[in-house]
């Protein structure tokens, strides 16, 4: 009895269980297939509601669609941290109290720990932020490449080298991801500097686009498997990339397969027609008729809003273009905010802290290290030697996270250069105007050197200590220059900040050399004291005319939250320096190849609306411009199809830092280069294995570089190409074997003709190395 009482209220459960089945719909139904879902979802929506979910209601979030429970989309800079709120219609900051973040540093520093396991820890910890935060799209990374060192943002991209940027980037998409936020990869494509950047028109050879500007766009989308990606401002043929049927239709969606969101830059988005027939599937940011104001609907005038819905109830487009946005939007939804499965966010917590300490701490690069005038290298500080430590320069106590435009931050904390190096030495933080500090005998002071930027705030966040000083510029100098006399070591920490026209977003340098006078105070310094250590902070090179002077040069990038704590750690020993130089340090600007051909900026059009950027440098970018032989580059002038004026000048064929550069405080040793094989059929693999010792008395990383070189080929080709590296960390005495593979795509040059990569068979050198310089293991390798 009992029995049958049982089985009848587990059929009756059944029967519920059911029809709760039977009443979820389809697109509810996480058992069902994405696509099955996508497409349910969609044929439920209205005409209205599909032209609502492609275009922004705010500032950062577009609708979703409530009626079917889909919430807004909210997404959010990026690409270091998560930006604070501003207001629904506006830049201007919301004044929340519960918008503070962890700064991770800039991107170049990423790239610079060649650290694949770096960036996918990036990846996480920012997309836990995220959530925290309520966004579900991160409008970053950016992997626009170096071209030249004038661009105002490369402080946000991953180098000069595709390679490089594409192992980078993928980890950094996936950890994001992983969260649940999509990563908007940024700025697709070709946005190689900030000057005019609405208008700028590329030339390139398709060549130059397929080898060295799309491969971080293309890995992030097909490895990393992007959910959205941003297009850029510029043009290219033409025609403004956020609507690109080239860029957009053919190559991301057609060769590449991409199924995710390409959303606009904010303002990227200029015509209907375009935009509704070349690819792009959300609006955001446009600025027509006045609508900087906010002026109420504002965003039913956008591009793909009302003016969209009209000419489809005209009849002049039937839905199929739109059906095709809003499948992409969907599919977004139920990788993102539909999402039942996202982890729980953190904001500010330990690891997160933790993790921007580490990446800025394997980011660091020790540029220079020679024996002083007192014999022994200056670095790591030896505070038993140096007991009056001198520190210089405005950077030293300016905060970094804010400025530079739309990777603005407002933090929790920044620890500053000064005030990590304090603590470090002094045990105590270092506060103005009652400078000096002192432990064991070691005295810590300052002086500010020179006055660069005093702007207080940016969008309403507050840099915190004001910068004002009215001294002179010699008043300041002659205070630096005396307490250098009577310091053991100096240290000057300079280089570029975020404001306009230094590494900011919206324009370019004006000019290579340092700001702000410093190149003077720099030699002043050295004449006063022999033991000057250069720390550089930026995200580009700068001019250093006085190298010979300096016995030690570390470059400190925008490192973020913890940047005070990882520059003393480097500094004073605790960490030893394991970061590598993601670009080529040039020593003036005419050794870099956008310069030498005179292709920077462009050439405005006779209406002055567009200005034509031919990238004669072609696939000649960074160090394998720098390669080149003079006879080379002339060849590729002239090979070009506009006769321009030969900038090209006789000059040293060497940078100042070479690309891949970075020193140790151990030493390390390669040796036994050796191959797998030694000829192989383009289907195979090849691997490269070597061992290295690290011959000193410490811990530390070293970073193998493979790069290979075509030794005949029916094209110009680079005189090398990187194409491996893994970072090997080495107990003092250590070795351990090191093993790179690669395949035929690593030998390959993209063939204009089939549009297709090729290799051809023939011989090819594989170059082991520690540096795009330094590369001490050769072997031969023929492919069949
Ligand atoms: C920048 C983007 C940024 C967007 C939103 C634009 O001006 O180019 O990188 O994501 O603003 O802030």
């Amino acid at each position: 009895m009992i029995h049958k009482k049982l089985f009848a209220a587990l059929l009756v459960l059944q029967a519920v269980g059911m029809q709760a089945q039977q009443a979820l719909p389809p697109y509810l139904d996480e058992t069902l297939p994405l696509e099955q879902r996508v497409s349910d979802a969609l044929q439920r929506m209205t005409l209205d509601e599909k032209i609502a979910v492609i275009h922004a209601q705010s500032k950062f979030s577009a609708p979703g669609v409530p009626r079917l429970g889909f919430p807004d989309l909210w997404t959010d800079d990026g690409p270091h941290g998560v930006r604070p709120d501003v207001l629904w219609d506006e830049w201007v900051q919301a004044g929340q109290t519960n918008d503070s973040c962890v700064a991770f540093p800039a991107l170049t520093c990423l790239a610079a720990t060649w650290n694949p396991q770096m960036a996918r820890l990036y990846g996480e910890s920012l997309g836990e932020e995220a959530l925290y935060r309520g966004k579900s799209v991160i409008l970053g990374p950016g992997v626009n490449i170096l071209r030249t060192p004038l661009n105002g943002r490369n402080f946000e991209y991953m180098g000069e080298d595709p390679w490089l940027a594409s192992r980078m980037v993928v980890p950094y998409v996936q950890g994001l991801q992983s969260r649940g936020v999509a990563a908007c990869v940024k700025h697709y494509a070709l946005n190689n500097d900030e000057d005019f950047r609405h208008q700028v028109n590329v030339i390139v050879s398709d060549r130059a686009l397929h080898e060295i500007y799309l491969p971080a766009f293309r890995a992030a989308v097909q490895e990393g498997g992007a959910w959205s990606i941003m297009g850029a401002y510029n043009l290219y043929r033409d025609q403004h990339n956020c609507h690109n049927a080239v860029l957009l239709n053919k190559i991301l969606k057609g060769d590449w397969q991409f199924d995710g969101v390409v959303i606009s830059d904010w303002g990227g988005c200029h015509d209907t027609d375009e935009a509704v027939r070349n690819g792009l599937d959300l609006e955001m940011g446009t600025w027509t008729d006045g609508l900087t104001m906010g002026r109420t609907n504002a965003y039913d005038s956008y591009h793909m809003a009302v003016a969209y819905k009209q000419a489809i109830l005209s009849g002049k487009y039937s839905t199929r273009e739109l059906d095709e946005k809003v499948r992409r939007l969907l599919r977004l939804y139920f990788r993102t905010t539909m999402n039942r499965h996202r982890p729980q966010g953190f904001l500010c917590s330990e690891s997160h802290y933790a993790t921007a300490l580490r990446i800025a701490q394997e980011g660091i690069v020790l540029l220079k290290n020679s024996p002083s005038r007192s014999a022994a290298p200056l670095l790591p500080l030896d505070t038993m030697k140096y007991k009056k430590i001198l520190v210089v320069g405005e950077n030293a106590i300016k905060m970094m996270t804010v400025g530079g435009g739309s990777s603005s931050l407002k933090v929790q904390k920044e620890i500053l250069p000064l005030d990590g190096l304090s603590q470090a030495l002094t045990g105590h933080r270092y506060s103005l105007p009652s400078p000096l500090g002192e432990r064991s005998g070691v005295r810590l002071d300052y002086a500010r050197g020179y006055v660069g930027d005093t702007v207080q705030s940016f969008d309403g966040v507050s840099v915190g200590r004001s910068l004002y000083d009215t001294r002179s510029a010699e008043e300041l100098t002659r205070e630096a220059v005396e307490k250098a006399r009577l310091a053991d070591v100096v240290i000057f920490i300079g280089g570029l900040n975020k404001s306009d026209r230094q590494d900011s977003e919206g324009h370019d340098r004006q000019q290579y050399g340092l700001p702000y006078g410093q190149d003077q105070l720099i030699e002043a310094l050295a004449d006063a004291n022999p033991n000057l250590v250069y720390v550089n902070v930026s995200g580009n090179p700068v001019a250093m005319p006085w190298l010979s002077r300096v016995p030690a040069v570390v470059q400190a990038w925008f490192i973020g939250s913890e940047a005070g704590e990882a520059l003393a750690s480097v500094l004073c020993g605790s960490v030893n320096p394991s970061g590598k130089l993601p670009y080529t340090w040039y020593a003036s600007l005419e050794q870099c190849g956008a310069h030498a051909t005179g292709s920077y900026p462009g050439t405005w059009r006779a209406d002055h609306k567009i200005i034509d950027e031919e990238y004669l440098d072609d696939i000649f970018v960074g160090y394998r411009w720098m390669d080149l032989p003079l006879k080379d580059k002339a060849k590729q002038l002239k090979a070009s199809s506009k006769s321009q004026t030969s900038n090209l000048k006789p000059q040293i064929n060497k940078p100042l830092f070479p690309f891949g550069h970075g020193l140790s405080y151990t030493t390390f040793e390669l040796k036994n280069p050796r191959a797998d094989k030694r000829t192989m059929t383009a289907d195979e693999q090849l691997t490269v294995s070597v061992d290295v010792t690290n011959t000193g008395s410490r811990q530390g990383a070293e970073v193998v570089q493979l790069y290979v070189s075509d030794l005949k080929a029916s094209v110009p080709r680079p005189v090398k190409e990187l194409k491996g590296f893994s970072k090997v960390s080495l107990q003092p005495g250590e070795t351990k074997t090191v093993s790179i593979t690669i395949d035929r795509q690593a030998l390959s040059f993209y063939d204009e003709t089939s549009q297709a990569w090729k290799a051809e068979p023939g011989d090819f050198d594989l170059l082991v190395g520690t540096s795009s310089a330094q590369t001490t293991g050769k072997l031969r390798l023929t492919l069949r």
